[in-house]
């Protein structure tokens, strides 16, 4: 282990997080009776200029008013570009009482970007006396956040998780697709030529860079890095391949931008029964072999060390928190 421990955020449960737009007031108790972990009240892209007042009232009005149970709620505010982010932070923190948990960043370009909001947010906290300290919420969705992404993640003590915008992210770099997230047909992988042998053609995944990038920058600060969203709301299937994909790069969970969403992120992103019963296997064999002095050994035939003890806990901590929720 390095002489620097990475202290690390809040814990939350982040297998699924619901956008809700603000200006959508009758989504508000579908978003609360859900099962989502997160929920996210949208003042940003969602929401039209001519609704945003409006969106921010709703938004206000419904953290006082309604009951979110267990839920962590956030409120993704505008970008820093706009006239509209200071007013979503001062009104939102002095008048939607306690009961918010998080603020969400779009477009964090750099560290100060986060500087900045940490100040205001830290003023009014102040002037209000709010008991809970507000964590932040991140997207990385443009090639400058990208680029400044190891920053950017260390940049406040409220930082707790790092989101990847694919959309945003994709016109920002340019990259040539339209879609919402998912792989594109022209990403791939020709085999060589072999005579005449038909030549297969592999479908690479385009956000990959982009996804481990973020998860390494997230996870050396602390923090829980979170998959964005999939458009297209009726391919489950599709949406299943890009959160199982981000989730083996180390994603702690995925956005669901449609209550259909919501069961699929859960399922995704929790230990299955398989992957517990094995993990405490694994800490099993591992006690046994520490006690006789190993440190490594084998399991059905495979390699486990101290390393795998590590992995093992995590699985077993994570699934004792879900039974719990
Ligand atoms: N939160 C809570 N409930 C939602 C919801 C959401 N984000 N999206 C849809 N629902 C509800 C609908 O009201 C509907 O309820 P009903 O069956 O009681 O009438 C049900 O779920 C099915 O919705 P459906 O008719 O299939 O969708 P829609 O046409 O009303 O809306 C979207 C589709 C995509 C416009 C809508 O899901 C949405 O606005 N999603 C969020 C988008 C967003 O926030 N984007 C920014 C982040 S990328
Ligand atoms: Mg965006």
């Amino acid at each position: 282990m390095s002489f620097t421990l990475v202290e690390q955020a809040t814990p939350r449960l982040n297998r699924s997080e619901l956008a809700v737009p603000g200006s959508r007031t009758e989504l508000f108790e579908k978003a609360a009776q859900s099962d989502v972990d997160v929920i996210f009240l949208d003042c940003e892209d969602a929401v039209a200029p001519d609704e945003k007042e409006q969106a921010r009232k709703n938004i206000i009005e419904a953290l006082n008013d309604i009951d979110w149970g267990k839920k962590t709620m956030s409120v993704r505010i505008n970008g820093l570009d706009t006239h509209y982010m200071y007013r979503d932070v001062v009104d939102i923190l002095e008048q939607g009482g306690e009961r918010l948990d998080m603020i969400m960043i779009p477009k964090v370009g750099t560290a100060a970007d986060v500087y900045a909001v940490d100040m205001l947010v830290t003023q009014v906290e102040a002037a209000v006396k709010r008991k809970k300290a507000i964590g932040f919420e991140l997207i990385i969705e443009t090639a400058l956040g990208m680029a400044n992404v190891d920053e950017i993640a260390g940049a406040s003590k409220r930082n707790e998780s790092l989101h990847f915008g694919v959309a945003d992210y994709a016109a920002s770099t340019k990259a040539r697709t339209t879609v919402i997230g998912g792989p594109h047909p022209d990403y791939g992988v020709l085999t060589d030529r072999d005579g005449d042998a038909p030549r297969d053609y592999h479908w690479g995944d385009m956000w990959h860079y982009a996804i481990s990038r973020m998860v390494v920058a997230a996870r050396a600060n602390g923090l829980r890095p979170v998959d964005g969203p999939f458009g297209d709301f009726s391919d489950p299937d599709g949406y299943r391949a890009q959160a199982n994909r981000a989730g083996v790069l180390g994603c702690e969970g995925k956005w669901a931008i449609h209550p259909s969403q919501v069961a699929l992120a859960n399922e995704l992103f929790s230990p299955s029964d398989a992957d517990v019963t094995k993990a405490k296997r694994i800490l099993e064999a591992m006690e046994q072999a520490q006690k006789e002095g190993k440190g490594a050994v084998s399991l059905d035939g495979r390699l486990i060390d101290i390393a795998s003890i590590k992995q093992a806990e995590n699985l077993v901590a994570k699934a004792a928190v879900i039974a719990g929720n």
